[in-house]
C-alpha cells in the first residue's frame, strides 16, 4: 500500500505507524531490485542535502551520500569540524539557515533533542543518522534483512545481547514493539532500557502482537531465537573511563559459537557495525592491550562477537551494512516525493 509521508521528518520510529514503518521496507526492498536491475531512479534531481556529522561514520554517510546521488540530488558533507553549528550557532539558528538551503537534513550527533530542535525549525524533512538515545535508520536495514532471510518479521524471535539502553537496544525494541517481533534483551539489567520506554513499547505490542522481554540469562535468552544481534559495549561519545565498568558487565555477554548454537539451527547473526573482532582496529589492540589480563575474553582484540561468528556461515552483517543504502534511500525518496510510482 502506498503511504504518503512527504514532508515527514524520520527522528524516531515512535512517530510511525507500523504500516508506515513496513512501507519504508518494501520501499527498500524495491529500491534494491531496481538497483540490481540497472533500473535508474533518479527521481529527485532537482533537490539537496545537507549531512550533518558530529560523529564519525562509514554505513549511514555513504548510505546517504550514495542515496542521494541514486535518487539525482546533490549532497553536501558537513563533518565535526565543518560548519559553525553549536558552536558559534545554535542548533536553532542552524535549521533556520540550512532549511532555507536545502531540501532535506541529516543530523548524526550527541543530543536527540539536537535532532528534534532541527526537525522543528528547519522546515524540511530531517532524518536522524543516530543520536546517543536512537539509530532508526539502522532499524529498517536490519529489518529488511530479517525480511529478505525469513521471508516476514511478525513473530520472528529477535533476541539482542548487550548494551540494552544505548541507541541500538532502544531502537531494536521500538522496532520490535511496532512490527510484532518477539524482543528479548539480555544484558545485566543496570544495561536494560528506562522502565518508561519499556512500557511504551508493551503497550504497542498489544497492538502488534509481538512480545518484549529483558533477562540477565544468556541461555534462557537466546533459546529458540531467529535473530542474535549485538552492539559495541562502549558506544561514541561515552568517555573512555566506563570500559573498564563496561568490560565488567558485559565480557559474560560476548556472542560466541556456544551462544549462536544454542539459537535456532537457523538463526543469523546481526550487527550493525562497526565490530570489534579482532586485533585489527586501533581500540580493538588498544582494549586487548590494557584490559586483555584482566578480562582474558578481550585478550585478542574480540570484544562483543568472535571473530568466528563474524565470520561464520550465520552472519549475514554485510548484507545488513549493504540494506542501509537502500533503506535510507527510501527514508529521503519517501518524505521529499509523494511522485513515485
Ligand atoms: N551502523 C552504523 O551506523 O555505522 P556507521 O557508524 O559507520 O555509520
Ligand atoms: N551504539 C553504537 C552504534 C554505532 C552504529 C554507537 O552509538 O557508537
Amino acid at each position: 500500500m502506498k503511504m504518503n509521508l512527504k514532508g515527514r521528518n524520520f527522528i524516531t520510529l515512535l512517530d510511525f505507524t507500523p504500516e508506515e514503518i513496513n512501507y519504508l521496507i518494501d520501499l527498500s526492498a524495491r529500491l534494491k531490485k531496481e538497483k540490481y536491475e540497472g533500473t535508474p531512479h533518479k527521481v529527485l534531481s532537482d533537490k539537496n542535502v545537507v549531512l550533518l556529522f558530529q560523529k564519525d561514520s562509514t554505513r549511514t554517510r555513504c548510505a546517504f551520500e550514495v542515496g542521494a546521488m541514486d535518487l539525482g540530488m546533490g549532497v553536501t558533507y558537513l563533518g565535526p569540524n565543518g560548519s559553525q553549528m553549536n558552536k558559534k550557532e545554535s542548533v536553532k539558528d542552524t535549521a533556520r539557515v540550512l532549511g532555507r538551503f536545502y531540501d532535506g537534513i541529516e543530523f548524526r550527533g550527541y543530543k536527540q533533542e539536537h535532532v528534534e530542535t532541527l526537525g522543528e525549525f528547519a522546515g524540511v524533512p530531517v532524518w536522524n543518522g543516530l543520536t546517543d538515545v536512537y539509530h532508526p535508520t539502522q532499524i529498517l536495514a536490519d529489518f529488511l534483512t530479517i525480511k529478505e532471510v525469513f521471508g516476514k518479521l511478525k513473530g520472528i524471535n529477535f533476541t539482542y545481547v548487550g548494551d540494552s539502553r544505548n541507541n541500538m537496544g532502544n531502537s531494536l525494541m521500538i522496532g520490535s514493539a511496532k512490527l510484532g517481533l518477539n524482543f528479548t534483551g539480555v544484558a545485566p539489567k543496570e544495561l536494560w532500557p528506562d522502565q518508561e520506554l519499556i512500557d511504551e513499547c508493551l503497550e504497542l505490542t498489544k497492538v502488534s502482537g509481538g512480545t518484549i522481554k529483558f533477562t540477565e540469562d544468556k541461555v534462557e535468552g537466546t533459546t529458540n531465537a531467529d535473530a542474535v544481534y549485538t552492539d559495541v559495549w562502549v558506544s561514541m561519545g561515552e568517555p573512555k573511563e566506563v570500559w573498564n565498568t563496561r568490560l565488567a558487565q558485559l565480557a559474560p555477554y560476548q556472542v560466541d559459537a556456544e551462544m549462536m548454537n544454542n539459537a535456532k539451527d537457523t538463526a543469523i547473526f546481526m550487527h550493525c557495525l562497526p565490530a570489534f573482532h579482532g586485533k585489527n582496529t586501533d581500540v580493538g589492540r588498544d582494549i586487548a592491550n590494557s584490559f586483555g589480563e584482566k578480562f582474558p575474553k578481550v585478550a585478542n582484540g574480540e570484544m562483543e562477537v568472535t571473530d568466528e561468528v563474524v565470520e561464520g556461515k550465520q552472519s549475514v552483517v554485510f548484507q545488513e551494512a549493504e540494506n542501509r543504502m537502500h533503506t535510507i534511500k527510501a527514508v529521503m525518496l519517501a518524505t521529499l516525493s509523494d511522485k513515485y510510482e
